[in-house]
């Protein structure tokens, strides 16, 4: 099927940011994409508009109810001035999991795709090109039916948003540092059961009051354990989380509690691919302690769209210190880094396929 959305665009362009400050979500381009659900009509009249507010009845289930989900993902220009996605698939079909929990309509897979090569494309102008920039893409999915009934709504808006980013944590902005994080003990982020596993705003909004007692602390996120015993660590922060003790790379099974991210499988499959051993097993704070006292944690890292490969180098856990590779970055979090961003902007061929060219 092929897809046509018609674009009205804007009158007033803004001016491009200073790509050496982006930060991360304070860029917003020219245009944004918004579609329409209606029971018996599925998703209709998809369209590109020039960004700005967007009207909301105060009573929309969404305000009240946080019936929503959103994607990530990020658009890269290549040396030759190609534009590229990275496993847009993966996106698509994360969506429709997302949404099957939240019972929210089922999208087309290519009108996903499709309507975010369509957005890209108009703004193609914002992709930032230094080192560490890529254009950020934010669809997300409201219910704006007006009810105070606490079930699926009838009505959604899709809309797709697109900004110019640096790195996420601002401390890697002049290549890669390791980060300090949190290990919290007393709240948790997810259950298996619960939404832990899609991508929903709620898991956000769950998450702030632990990230704040992180930032109290001196630490830049939180590292999440398991709801049931506090013990084995799930993901850190908004990314997943990956451990190298001895020649064994570990990071947390996909149980029904943890985000299944487009990074984390890129970087099992990358790894497995360069000989490496690695585990999709639980892991104690306590196996991470013993490792870091016997001299066998020698990394770990985070992974995600918007922090690509992101090391870690202290863990403050109950006030003690585990200190990972001298708190600097590692051989693997460097390579790893190297390759998946080198592939994302077209400086490293793409012998996965995973890249998707804009014609
Ligand atoms: C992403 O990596 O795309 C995310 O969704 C993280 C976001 C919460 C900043």
């Amino acid at each position: 099927m092929s897809y046509n959305f018609p674009v009205t665009r804007t009158a007033n362009p803004k001016p491009k940011p200073d790509q050496s400050n982006l930060g991360f979500g304070k860029y917003f381009t020219d245009h944004m994409f918004i579609m329409d659900y209606d029971e018996g009509q599925g998703w209709h009249d998809g369209k590109i508009v020039p960004y700005g507010p967007i009207s909301l009845d105060p009573a929309s289930c969404v305000l009240h109810y946080a019936q929503m989900m959103f994607e990530g993902m990020k658009a890269y220009l290549t040396p030759d001035k190609k534009i590229n996605l990275f496993r847009p698939d993966m996106n698509a079909k994360r969506l429709n999991r997302t949404n099957e929990r939240m019972c929210i309509p089922y999208m087309d897979e290519e009108l996903f795709i499709e309507a975010v090569k369509a957005t890209v494309k108009v703004d193609a102008d914002w992709i930032p090109t230094e080192p560490g920039t890529a254009l950020y893409i934010r669809p997300y999915i409201i219910s704006d039916e007006v009810s105070f009934s606490v079930e699926p709504a009838k009505h959604y808006h899709f809309i797709i948003i697109l900004c110019a980013v640096g790195a996420y944590y601002d401390i890697n902005r002049g290549g890669l540092t390791g980060s300090h994080i949190y290990v919290e003990d007393e709240y948790i982020r997810a259950a298996v059961g619960g939404t832990g596993f899609a991508k929903v705003g709620g898991n956000y909004a769950g998450g702030m009051r632990a990230t704040k007692k992180a930032l109290e602390n001196g630490c830049k996120e939180v590292l999440w354990l398991d709801a049931h015993e506090h013990k084995y660590v799930e993901e850190v922060g908004t990314s997943n989380a990956f451990f190298m003790i001895g020649d064994e790379i570990i990071t947390a099974p996909l149980g029904g509690s943890i985000l299944p991210g487009v990074t984390r499988d890129s970087t099992i499959t990358m790894l497995r691919k360069w000989g490496y051993k690695v585990s999709e097993r639980r892991l104690s704070i306590q196996e991470i302690e013993a490792a870091s006292k016997d001299g066998t944690l020698q990394e770990a890292w985070a992974t995600g769209t918007a922090c690509v490969i992101s090391p870690i180098g202290y863990l403050r856990y109950m006030d003690r210190d585990i200190v990972i590779h001298g708190g600097g970055v590692g051989p693997v979090s460097q390579k790893l880094y190297d390759q998946i961003y080198g592939m994302q902007t077209g400086v490293v061929a793409d012998d996965m396929g995973w890249i998707v060219q804009l014609g």
